[in-house]
C-alpha cells in the first residue's frame, strides 16, 4: 500500500520520507509497530486494506477523501505500547532533549545508526569469513553511540527498537552497546570502562553470524537441534572474537557468557552470580531488554513497563540490584511495582499514560499524611501537565504497605 500520511513526523520513523510504498511485510511489521494509530494511505497508488481477522476496522465505513483512506493501526491497542522510554524518575537519569534540540539529535541519531548498521553488517560478515575485524572501527562506532547515549538515551533506543528481522542482530548489536553505556554510567564506574562496556554490548552476539538465518529467524518454535545450534553462538562468537584478536578481556567475557543466569541454569558453562564479572550481568540484562521490547520474528515487542516488569518477576536469572539500577538508568516504572509520588502519597503503577509513553498511570493508595481517610485514585502522571511525579520504585514493602497494595488493585476498579 502506498503511505500518504502517519500521525508521526518523518524523522520519527526509520522510513525516512513522508510518502512511501510499503510493498514487503517486514516493512509493514516495521509500520504497525510504530505505535502509530492512524495511516492514511492513497488506494490510487496502491492496495486498500483487506483485512482477513478484523484487525482494522471495514474501510467501508471510514469516511474516505478521494483516494486516500484513512484506518487505524493498531485499534486493539486501546492504550498503545510506548514509543519513547524516555527518563522520568529518579533524579540521577539524564534530562530528556525537547523540542529542536529533540529533533535535530533524533535525525543525528538514525543516520548514525543506519550508518553503524552497514559497518557492522560489512565486520561481521568478514569475522564470519575469519578475516580480522578492525578494533579502531569498533571503537569509533561505540563512540558515536556513546556520544548519542549522553545527549539522550531515549533517542537512540528508541530508533533501534524497531528492527526488521534482516537488520535484527546487527540494530541489537547497537542497543546492548547504548544500553550497556547507560547502565555503566548510571552505576558511576569510569568513562574508560564505560566504553569498554559499550565494546562487549557491540560484539556480544558475534556468534550468531554462524547461525543461519533460516533458524535465527524461525516464525515457530525450535526443535531439539536447532535449540542446540542457536545455543552454539556465544562460544563461536569467542572463538571468533579470540583468533581475530580483536575485543578486549570484557568483550570476550561477555561475549561467552551473557547467557549465564544467576541461579546457574544458564548457559554454556552454567556458571553461577557470584562467579559471574559484573559486566557479563549487565549484559544478560541489557541483551533480555532489547530482546523482548523489539519486534521480532517470533513474538510481539513488549513495551519497557511490561518488559521490566516481567524481568523483575524471573527469579533466579538476573542479579537484582543490577536490575534495580537498570531499571533507575531508563527511569521507566515497571508496572505492578508500588512507587512514592513527590506528594508523598504511595501508589501502584497500573498502566502507561498514553499522551506521554514514558510516564505511568498509577492508582495511589495511601497518604501517610492522611492514612485513614484515603480514597483510592487513578493519576495520569505527564511531564506536559507536570504536577505529581514519581519520586522511586519501592522493592522493598512493609507488610502493612504491601497488604494495603493489595488490597487496592482488588478494590478499585
Ligand atoms: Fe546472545
Ligand atoms: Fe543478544
Amino acid at each position: 500500500m502506498y503511505v500518504h500520511s502517519l500521525d508521526l513526523s518523518w524523522y520519527n520513523h526509520p522510513f525516512w520520507r513522508r510518502r512511501f510504498l510499503i510493498n514487503n511485510k517486514a516493512d509493514l511489521t516495521t509500520l504497525l509497530a510504530l505505535g502509530t494509530r492512524v495511516i492514511v494511505i492513497d488506494d490510487s497508488k496502491g492496495l486498500a486494506p483487506q483485512p482477513k481477522h478484523d484487525p482494522v476496522p471495514d474501510v467501508a465505513s471510514l469516511p474516505a477523501t478521494s483516494d486516500l483512506i484513512q484506518f487505524e493501526a493498531n485499534p486493539a491497542k486501546s492504550k498503545p505500547a510506548p514509543k519513547r522510554p524516555v527518563p522520568n524518575g529518579p533524579d540521577s537519569t539524564p534530562i530528556p532533549l525537547v523540542g529542536a534540540a529533540r529533533k535535530t539529535e533524533m535525525l543525528r541519531a538514525s543516520k548514525m545508526l543506519y550508518r553503524s548498521k552497514t559497518e557492522l553488517m560489512t565486520l561481521f560478515g568478514n569475522a564470519r569469513m575469519g578475516k580480522a575485524i578492525s578494533t579502531r572501527k569498533i571503537t569509533n562506532l561505540v563512540a558515536q553511540i556513546s556520544d548519542s547515549v549522553t545527549k539522550d538515551p531515549s533517542i537512540i533506543l528508541n530508533i533501534a527498537r524497531l528492527k526488521t528481522k534482516d537488520e535484527y542482530t546487527f540494530l541489537h548489536s547497537v542497543s546492548v552497546c547504548a544500553l550497556m553505556i547507560n547502565l555503566g554510567r548510571k552505576l558511576g564506574l569510569d568513562e574508560v570502562v564505560v566504553q569498554d562496556l559499550g565494546m562487549a554490548g557491540m560484539l556480544h552476539d558475534l556468534g550468531k553470524m554462524t547461525i543461519p538465518d533460516l533458524i535465527l529467524n524461525k516464525p515457530a518454535k525450535l526443535d531439539e537441534e536447532e535449540w542446540r545450534i542457536v545455543r552454539s553462538h556465544p562460544e563461536k562468537g569467542h572463538a571468533i572474537l579470540s583468533s581475530a584478536k580483536c575485543g578486549t578481556e570484557t568483550a570476550l567475557d561477555v561475549c561467552l557468557h551473557h547467557h549465564e543466569k544467576m541461579d546457574g541454569t544458564g548457559y554454556p558453562n552454567r556458571i553461577k552470580g557470584e562467579d559471574l564479572s559484573l559486566a557479563a550481568r549487565m549484559a544478560a540484562i541489557c541483551d533480555v531488554y532489547d530482546a523482548i521490547t523489539s519486534q521480532r520474528s517470533y513474538n510481539a515487542p513488549l513495551s519497557g513497563a511490561v518488559a521490566l516488569s516481567k524481568m523483575l518477576s524471573l527469579k533466579g536469572h538476573f542479579d537484582q540490584s543490577l536490575l534495580r539500577s537498570f531499571i533507575e538508568s531508563l527511569g521507566i516504572s515497571p508496572i505492578g511495582t508500588v512507587v512514592q509520588l513527590t506528594d508523598g502519597k504511595y501508589a501502584i503503577v497500573i498502566g502507561e499514560n498514553p499522551e506521554d509513553f514514558s510516564q505511568p498511570v498509577v492508582r495511589t493508595f495511601r497518604d501517610p499524611e492522611n492514612p485513614e481517610l484515603f480514597v483510592p485514585k487513578d493519576v495520569r502522571i505527564s511531564r506536559i501537565t507536570g504536577t505529581v511525579q514519581v519520586h522511586a520504585i519501592i522493592y522493598d514493602l512493609t507488610p502493612e504497605l504491601e497488604a494495603k497494595a493489595q488490597d487496592t488493585s482488588v478494590f478499585v476498579s
